[in-house]
């Protein structure tokens, strides 16, 4: 087996008397689609947020291709490779889609946040056809982010955080607020977008359809643990399981 994409070793955190995070050993591989599930509360939202940076646990280690990240800047460790999407999409509303991703290119490429350059620069075009096309937006691309639907949205932002040409991409609940007559066509075009890309996934999911048919693996959260985790047949028909998340 390859050596792990990303690893956490024994992280705790805890807001006062709330334990968000409790011994949580995982380990991530290359080119897989990791899915977390569990009930409101169980930490799911906060393991992302300490893999990125912007929580700080309080015991144990977070190792990206070998190397500590724990404790760093959610700036550096995006830089390192670690891209986040989030469950409400943070997007120029009243830009067109298409100037959303040229902000996004142009902001990665210069190292700088000066998306203006982006608009009279035919530098940033390129790129941004090329998301636009791989997230399957082309036909709302000149549409301003507010008018277009919210699966679009969803996509526009994976789309931007693709633009960071991430290694790993870790994904909130990427299709909530989405009806579920549209979440299997968003899901078709993410997991495409993101196998294409060679992007390692790791998802938070509530809907166990999605998951069922897109993990490889599934990991399930209860108070800040990790319960169990596996495959999505051996895991999602657990009976213990089905208790406590379904
Ligand atoms: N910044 C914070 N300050 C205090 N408590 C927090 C903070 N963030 C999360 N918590 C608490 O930590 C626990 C885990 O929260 P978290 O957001 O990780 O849950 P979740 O599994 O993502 O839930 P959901 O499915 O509702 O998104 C909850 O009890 C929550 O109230
Ligand atoms: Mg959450």
């Amino acid at each position: 087996m390859s050596a792990p994409l990303l690893e956490a070793r024994g992280v705790d955190l805890h807001f006062g008397g709330v334990q968000a995070a409790k011994d949580v050993n995982l380990q991530i591989f290359p080119g897989e689609f990791f899915f977390i599930i569990g009930q409101n509360g169980a930490g799911k939202s906060t393991f992302l947020n300490i893999c990125t940076g912007y929580l700080k646990p309080q015991r144990g280690e977070i190792l990206f291709q070998g190397r500590p990240i724990t404790g760093l800047a959610p700036r550096a460790i995006t830089r390192a490779g670690i891209a986040r999407a989030f469950q409400h999409p943070q997007l120029f509303m009243q830009r067109s889609v298409r100037d959303n991703l040229r902000f996004a290119v142009a902001a990665h490429g210069t190292g700088f946040w000066r998306p203006w350059r982006a608009l009279d620069d035919p530098h940033f075009d390129a790129p941004a056809r090329r998301l636009l096309q791989l997230c399957d937006l082309e036909r709302v691309a000149a549409q301003p982010a507010a008018k277009v639907a919210e699966g679009f949205r969803k996509l526009l932002d994976v789309a931007l955080a693709l633009a960071l040409e991430p290694t790993l991409l870790l994904l909130d609940e990427p299709t909530s607020g989405v009806s579920s007559a549209d979440k299997h066509g968003i899901m078709t075009t993410l997991a495409q977008a993101l196998r294409k890309e060679r992007v390692t996934a790791v998802f938070v999911e509530h809907d166990m359809e999605v998951v069922r048919r897109f993990a490889d693996r599934v990991g399930v959260w209860a108070n800040g643990q990790i319960l169990i985790s596996g495959p999505p047949e051996a895991v999602l028909d657990d009976p213990h399981v089905r208790e406590f998340v379904l």
